[in-house]
């Protein structure tokens, strides 16, 4: 079994199911259900004894520790995180208590459950946390891409608690010799993304006949890779990637968000015309982003060549499969922007341990 935390979330709910489709090995997920959780993108999963949920927040040390010493897993995926930029600069105390506090009482449950496995165990063991490009700052044009010896700048509430956090995993493999792995990787895009973040957002608002507000001049470069790569990415790490190490992965996609936003009307314009004008029209330019970082690249050649990883996706060929999953699963949406998901989650999940 391993163990999987934010599992319900955007990329940790892909990285569930595309584990399951590949996998007979069990998940044991754990998420607190904040706004960006979803059990509806797993509900496929229901029934199937591989799939083990607990509602449980991972800054609760005490229930963390009764889920390692129940289920014992093998490995952990951290995922759980706030993960947005904009609810960072609105509201940091959510982020420093999740993403520093949280990754903090994660590792040090797991290392507690570690130190008492038998030598074999021990060394299998894997704690792979999962980080973002953002850590490194913000390129000029004439920069080089990221790479795993890049300084550490971050910018935003957002990003400098997930740099805190980095920092924790690895004093964790240095001092206690804890096998952790990290990655950081660019903006992921796809199936099951919460329509906050620029391109689910882009997609509900155009189909929704409202603006589409692209920050500042839409000038700022983000380096665009399909969450499905980005899963298998970490599926390569987890199998084959040596403790201590980090990882850099990225889909050597960028583009500037003026660009990304005109593709996307590009492709509604194509598979859900408008009965008059284009998607296009609703295009408007609002008020920056405070600190907007101007842009990120990866140079993603270490586990190219390390662990043979490359994405499958183009960005054409993923924007279209994400596209197109979207105008099939409105539903997915509505239920999210209407808090009609919310009320069921209060409804009937009840905080409980797995
Ligand atoms: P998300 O916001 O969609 O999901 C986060 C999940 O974590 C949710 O299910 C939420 O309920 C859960 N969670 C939040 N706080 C929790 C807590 N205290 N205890 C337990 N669960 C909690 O995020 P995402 O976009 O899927 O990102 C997942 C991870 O990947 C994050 O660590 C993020 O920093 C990292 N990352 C994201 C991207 C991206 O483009 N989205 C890129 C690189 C790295
Ligand atoms: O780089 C990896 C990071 O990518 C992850 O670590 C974060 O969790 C994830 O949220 C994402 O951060 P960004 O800030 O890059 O993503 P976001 O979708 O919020 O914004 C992408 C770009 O689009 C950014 O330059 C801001 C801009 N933008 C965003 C929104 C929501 C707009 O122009 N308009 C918008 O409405």
């Amino acid at each position: 079994m391993i163990l999987v935390t934010g599992g319900a979330g955007f990329i940790g709910g892909n990285f569930v199911l595309d584990w399951l489709r590949d996998n007979d090995e069990a998940i044991l997920n754990v998420d607190k259900l904040t706004y960006a959780g979803n059990l509806r993108t797993l509900k496929s999963l229901e029934g199937d004894p591989r799939h083990l949920f607990a509602r449980v927040d991972i800054c609760d040390r005490a229930a963390l520790d009764t889920l390692f010493a129940k289920h014992a897993p093998r490995a952990v995926v951290h995922f759980a995180a706030e993960s947005h930029v904009d609810r960072s600069i609105y509201g940091p105390a959510e982020f420093v208590q999740t993403n520093v506090i949280g990754t903090f009482t994660l590792l040090d449950s797991a290392r507690t459950y570690w130190s008492g496995l038998d030598a074999g165990a021990k060394a299998a063991f894997r704690f792979l946390h999962v980080s973002t490009d953002e850590v490194f700052g913000s390129l000029s044009e004439s920069e080089p891409p990221f790479s795993e010896v890049t300084p550490y700048a971050p910018n935003s509430p957002y990003s400098a608690t997930k740099a805190g956090a980095d920092h924790l995993v690895r004093a964790y493999y240095h001092t206690y010799g804890l096998p952790t792995l990290t990655t950081n990787c660019s903006n992921n895009y796809g199936p099951y993304h919460f329509p906050e973040k620029l391109i689910p957002l882009m997609i509900a608002n155009a189909l929704a006949g409202k603006p589409l507000p692209v920050y500042g001049d839409g000038q700022n470069v983000r380096d665009w890779l399909y969450v499905g790569d980005h899963c298998a990415a970490i599926c390569a790490v987890l199998a084959r990637g040596t403790p201590g190490e980090t990882y850099n992965i990225g889909g050597w996609n960028e583009k500037k968000n003026i660009e990304v936003v005109h593709t996307l009307c590009d492709l509604l314009d194509q598979l859900k015309p408008k009965t008059a004008g284009s998607y296009h029209d609703q295009i408007t330019f609002v008020t920056d982003r405070p600190g907007h970082d101007q842009r990120y690249a990866i140079d993603a050649r270490k586990i190219e060549h390390d662990l043979g990883w490359k994405p499958a996706e183009t960005f054409e060929s993923g924007l279209k499969k994400t596209v197109l999953w979207y105008l099939g699963n409105q539903s997915w949406v509505d239920e999210v922007q209407s808090g009609d998901y919310r009320k069921w989650v209060e409804l009937n999940y009840a905080q409980r341990a797995g």
